[in-house]
């Protein structure tokens, strides 16, 4: 039988921002009179791709519930995991009764705010005919140097490396598999690491340089920065 093939959203928003050292996970932190987590959903929502936004959400807690996006419609909320492909997995899995093993699913960090629709289409339109998926990425800008200790061995080639931003997408089966066959390892950073073990080459798609990671205390000022911008 044949379906329309679905896009779902997956939002990893467990993470305890340690890094941001503030008094509560960066994605509840205020950015331009909204907290960074309902920028990150409302555009995700504003794509108008999505039949659903599955939002990983640690069960500990006390802020997610105060949001008026926790009562949207279209966003499901998933428990949130040890690790962020444990939360990534998790909101897989509360959609399992809906998505089609062929559907495609964006997953996307709570904590990059800047996303734009364009972005989220522009990646769509590149990978929605490829058979295992990919991501946005950026290439890197600065002259890459190999180390020991603090002595440098090299200089290398940098039109091989690329940063990995996301959205990453691809068929909701071929990435709840590789998630589940790569659980506690630590070399999966993003989902591409994931396909990347089970022999994938996910492709990649260039991004805006403005869909930062708030990592750093810093960070914040440079999202609200590029946010007047756009
Ligand atoms: N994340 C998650 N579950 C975890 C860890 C992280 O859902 N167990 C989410 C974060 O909430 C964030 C995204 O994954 O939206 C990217 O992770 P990162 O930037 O590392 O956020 P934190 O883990 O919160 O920050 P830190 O590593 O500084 O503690
Ligand atoms: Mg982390």
């Amino acid at each position: 039988m044949t379906h329309t093939i679905k896009f779902w959203a997956v939002v990893p928003a467990a993470g305890v921002g340690k890094r941001m050292n503030a008094d509560r996970p960066k994605q509840y932190l205020d950015l331009a009179g909204k907290t960074v987590i309902e920028h990150t959903l409302l555009r995700l929502l504003q794509a108008e791709v999505f039949t659903a936004v599955a939002v990983a959400i640690s069960e500990e807690d006390p802020y997610w519930a105060e949001l008026d996006v926790a009562r949207h419609e279209q966003i499901i909320r998933a428990k949130g995991g040890k690790e962020r492909a444990d939360s990534v997995l998790s909101g897989l899995h509360s959609i399992r009764d809906h998505a089609h093993d062929d559907d495609w699913v964006l997953v996307h960090d709570a904590a990059r705010p800047c996303i734009t629709p364009s972005d989220i289409h522009h990646l769509i339109d590149s990978l929605v005919d490829d058979d295992v998926g990919g991501i946005l990425a950026l290439p890197c800008a600065d002259t890459l140097k190999s180390l020991k200790g603090h002595n440098i061995l090299g200089t290398l080639d940098r039109s091989h490396i690329w940063r990995a931003l996301t959205p990453q997408m691809f068929r909701y089966a071929s990435l709840k598999t590789a998630l589940e066959q790569a659980v506690g390892n630590p070399a999966i950073t993003d989902e591409a690491s994931a396909l990347e073990l089970q022999g994938k080459q996910p492709k990649i798609v260039e991004g805006r340089p403005d869909n930062i990671k708030i990592t750093r205390p810093e960070d914040l000022a440079l999202a609200h920065f590029f946010m007047e911008q756009q």
